[in-house]
């Protein structure tokens, strides 16, 4: 039954749509026949035509379709003129019914799903008919075939008729007539991907992608010695090339991986053409046709590289969530039974799925789902009878794959991070043990395969399956991370180990640092931005900043009389008081001053008319949706104190008929140690719809929470990014100042904590170095796990040779500044370096054991 000798070549879009290319495809198919193999292709039609066969269906129910049919045939005449051959009787005859199809659905203004296929299949009979005659003129002894005599589409249970038309699937198992029928013709064959016959004899597509899934059931049906895919990248990656330039080529993969790979997002592969291969053991190649002397991914039977390395970053975008809650269904029998009838019942696919014992939440693909608004309301209508519904997105899917990827989760940590300012709607793990997908937003996608892909793939230098990266390949630069500039405090090593010898512990700030930061946010083209003081209220810190041009936001009288005890002539209209359940006499003395003044809840105003009213205010707002680094520092949504709800602004025309304030500006600030620019971008668009209906609103202050990355490895916030988005918004409200009040990321970097080593202590294998302050200097490990990098400045320059942990001397367990951190040989006297140190350090300091906190120096 076998045909030992037949491979099968599959060519895409882009690769026969030009004469190298078709040049390169002779190429392969001799060299492939010369080791003794006959050759089968398969392919598309000419990239852009199913797109264009799509537009003149379209064009055709609204009647008018003539340019729409010429542009497909002058693509076609233009590729038989670079083949040097004629457009030729068979393409004029499919050119010749394509008109027929169109002309008849402009008579009717519609179009059936079989006309749909009918018409659609021509752009793999044409390109074919062209590739058989241009390699036939290349002396190949060729015969064409139609692939509708080859692959019946079967019936399939559940399936709605529409796809079973338009996404059709074929029997693959292998077919000795159809063997013997390859035997008997040419030594080479060609024929189509993406189309097939169903059993009334009617052309049926295989859905977009199909082709390579065409190629996979020949493969199969004939027991091909090898199937090849043919495509525009050579080989699959272990992120999107295209975006990321630091992805690796993948060497050999399980069918397993690859098909994990192909159905969590990347494009190379259709995801459908894995299974015929792997059922018959047919290897699997991926080739370049532009680069084909690249080794490319060869998938088979076996797992390459090590167990628990991640192979492949994947996103997928446009997923829906559906997410299903009742009460009732703990221990309720048959309450998923149910709730899969519904979707099955609405023809729907589901993707991932995650259960408690009150909620399922499902995720909807839209590759693999119409997900029109008609289905969707459809679906939760129906599921409303059984449980609350509740529709979420659009949203990203994001997957690391790999075998054993149960094996990784240890080493997850440090890239969860990355997942601490947003919401991970569902996390999943597949039963396989082959993937790990969250769900987050979608905007959110891109930049957690980048950030994933680095911690986790990048950084392995050698594993037996991870080839050269797209930028070697290609020999472009990478566009990785820039290279990062040391940190400050490596050249002014000398000065900060000779301020320790004579102190234990001290916060040291460099003023450049703070020079250049407040630069940066002054280079952010806003109107007016304000140093949030409390992240340092340090004097001479103050000074530089005012200094530097940026007014000084504060939150407590204390802060008002900082400011201006450092800046006595400081103009008042520098200074914004935006504090949070203040006393009255606090806001008093706050208009005394004359400064800005920010009110983040109404009742104030409502119940001491005598301090607001005839008073310019700004409204503090909560937007619904807090972000940040840790829970604490997440400032907004109901079960924040912060900030007045949006609804709640419509008492307001009642309010100030009372108490008659008059309302200048709105004000958010949704969190602390943010990363995703869409945040304040978001924020901008709300205040700015709300100022609308505020006839005095001039000002809206987005608020702060610039993060800054917290090891020396991490991104750093893209400010160009941030501006230019700003800057969009900002366009569309020419009237507004915008406004913006940073405190970490004017300080953060600038700071360290330096700290003697007191003793060294083991016990167990567990090694302790105990440090002169702790707690009661740094705060922020203990209170939100925050990590701050450290390093023994006395040896900075050898190599770390243990793991330990760096504590402070205060009586709690938490007091522990750096848990597991590889350090060299440390001894008592020696010098640690915590750094970003400058924001939130010693202001959140306390003497608790009556320890007095590290003190500070400006150098
Ligand atoms: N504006 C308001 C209204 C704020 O509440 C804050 C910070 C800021 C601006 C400045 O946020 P920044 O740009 O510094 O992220 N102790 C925490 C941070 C708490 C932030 C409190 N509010 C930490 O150590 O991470």
């Amino acid at each position: 039954m076998t045909a030992p000798g037949w491979m099968v070549l599959k060519f895409g879009g882009t690769s026969v749509s030009t004469r190298s290319n078709w040049d390169n495809i002779a190429k392969i198919a001799r060299a492939r026949r010369a080791n003794g193999q006959r050759v089968l292709i398969v392919h598309s039609a000419i990239s852009g035509i199913t797109d264009r066969l799509e537009k003149l269906l379209l064009a055709a129910q609204q009647g008018e379709y003539e340019a729409a049919l010429q542009a497909i045939v002058a693509r076609h005449q233009q590729l038989a003129d670079d083949l040097g051959i004629t457009l030729g009787a068979a393409v004029e005859q499919h050119l010749r019914q394509l008109r027929e199809i169109a002309t008849s659905v402009a008579l009717v203004r519609e179009v059936s799903d079989t006309t749909r296929a009918r018409g659609m299949a021509t752009g793999e009979l044409m390109a074919t008919d062209l590739g058989a005659r241009f390699l036939a003129a290349q002396g190949l002894e060729v015969a064409w075939y139609d692939v509708r005599d080859m692959l019946a589409a079967e019936e399939r249970d559940g399936a709605n008729e529409k796809s079973s038309v338009l996404a059709a699937t074929c029997d693959f198992t292998p077919d000795s007539a159809l063997i013997a029928r390859l035997n008997a013709g040419a030594q080479f064959a060609i024929t189509q991907g993406f189309i097939a016959r169903d059993s009334g004899g009617h052309t049926v597509l295989l859905g977009r992608g199909g082709s390579d899934t065409s190629a996979a059931y020949l493969a199969a049906k004939i027991r091909a010695r090898r199937l090849e895919i043919w495509t525009d990248v050579p080989g699959l990656f272990s992120a999107n090339p295209r975006t990321t330039p630091g992805a690796r080529l993948l060497k050999s993969l399980h069918y397993d991986e690859a098909q994990e790979i192909a159905t969590a997002g990347a494009k190379v592969l259709h995801p459908r053409c894995i299974l015929p291969a792997r059922q018959y053991d047919i290897p699997l190649h991926v080739f370049s046709t532009q680069s084909p002397d690249i080794a490319g991914t060869e998938i088979g039977g076996t797992f390459a590289g090590s167990a628990g390395q991640v192979k492949a970053v994947c996103v997928k975008k446009g997923m829906t969530l559906v997410s299903m809650e009742s009460p009732g269904m703990w221990h309720q029998v048959g309450f998923l039974a149910d709730a899969f009838a519904v979707f099955k019942r609405q023809g729907l696919s589901v993707d991932q799925v995650s259960t408690s014992e009150t909620s399922v939440t499902v995720s909807l693909d839209p590759q693999a789902n119409a997900l029109d608004r008609d289905t969707l309301d459809g679906l939760v209508a129906e599921l409303h009878s059984l449980c609350r519904v509740q529709l979420i997105g659009p949203c990203a899917s994001v997957s690391l794959v790999g075998h054993n990827i149960r094996g990784i989760l240890y080493r997850l940590g440090d890239a969860l991070q990355l997942f601490a300012e947003q919401r991970i709607y569902m996390v999943s793990q597949a039963a396989n043990d082959l993937n790990i997908t969250f769900l987050v937003d979608e905007e959110q996608g891109d930049r957690l395969v980048e950030q994933l892909h680095e911690l986790l793939v990048s950084s392995v230098p050698e594993d037996a399956s991870l080839g050269p990266s797209w930028g070697e390949l290609f020999g472009h630069k990478q566009a990785a991370a820039p290279t990062k500039v040391p940190s400050w405090w490596v050249a002014a090593r000398p000065q900060l180990l000779d301020l320790m010898e004579t102190r234990n512990a001290a916060f040291v700030y460099q003023r450049q640092t703070i020079r250049e930061r407040a630069a940066q946010v002054r280079s952010l083209g806003l109107d007016r931005a304000f140093y949030a003081m409390k992240a340092n209220s340090n004097q001479d810190v103050l000074r530089e900043i005012a200094a530097a041009g940026l007014g000084i936001e504060c939150v407590s009288p204390g802060e008002l009389a900082a400011v201006f005890k450092a800046v006595p002539k400081l103009a008042a209209d520098r200074v914004l008081f935006t504090p949070n359940f203040a006393a009255r006499e606090e806001y008093r003395d706050a208009f005394a001053r004359g400064v800005w003044v920010t009110v983040d809840n109404l009742d104030v105003v409502r119940h001491w008319p005598e301090i607001f009213a005839g008073q310019d205010i700004l409204l503090r707002v909560d937007p619904g949706v807090g972000r940040g680094h840790h829970p604490h520092v997440r400032t907004a949504g109901s079960a924040s104190k912060f900030g007045i709800p949006v609804a709640e602004l419509d008492q307001l025309p009642d309010l100030l008929a009372v108490a008659p304030a008059r309302i200048i500006g709105l004000h958010a600030h949704v969190g602390s140690g943010v990363f995703d620019i869409a945040s304040w971008v978001a924020t901008a668009r709300l205040l700015a719809s709300l100022a609308a209906h505020h006839p005095h609103a001039r000002f809206i202050n987005i608020g702060g929470g610039l993060g800054v990355p917290d090891r020396e490895s991490h991104a750093a916030l893209d400010l160009a990014k941030l501006a230019a988005a700003l800057a969009e918004v900002r366009s569309q409200h020419p009237k507004l100042e915008f406004w913006l009040e940073p405190g970490r990321f004017l300080v953060a970097e600038a700071g360290v904590l330096l700290a003697k080593v007191t003793q060294i202590k083991r016990k167990g294998t567990t090694v302790f170095v105990g440090l002169a302050t702790g707690m009661n200097s740094l705060l922020r490990p203990a209170l939100y796990g925050a990590h701050h990098d450290i390093v023994n400045l006395s040896r900075l320059d050898t190599p770390a040779t243990q793991t330990v942990q760096v504590v402070g001397p205060i009586c709690e367990s938490a007091d522990v500044l750096g848990h597991d951190r590889d350090l060299p040989e440390t001894e008592a006297g020696d010098v640690l370096l915590i750094a970003t140190a400058g924001a939130y350090g010693r202001v959140m300091a306390s003497n608790y054991n009556l320890r007095e906190p590290a003190g500070e120096i400006l150098i």
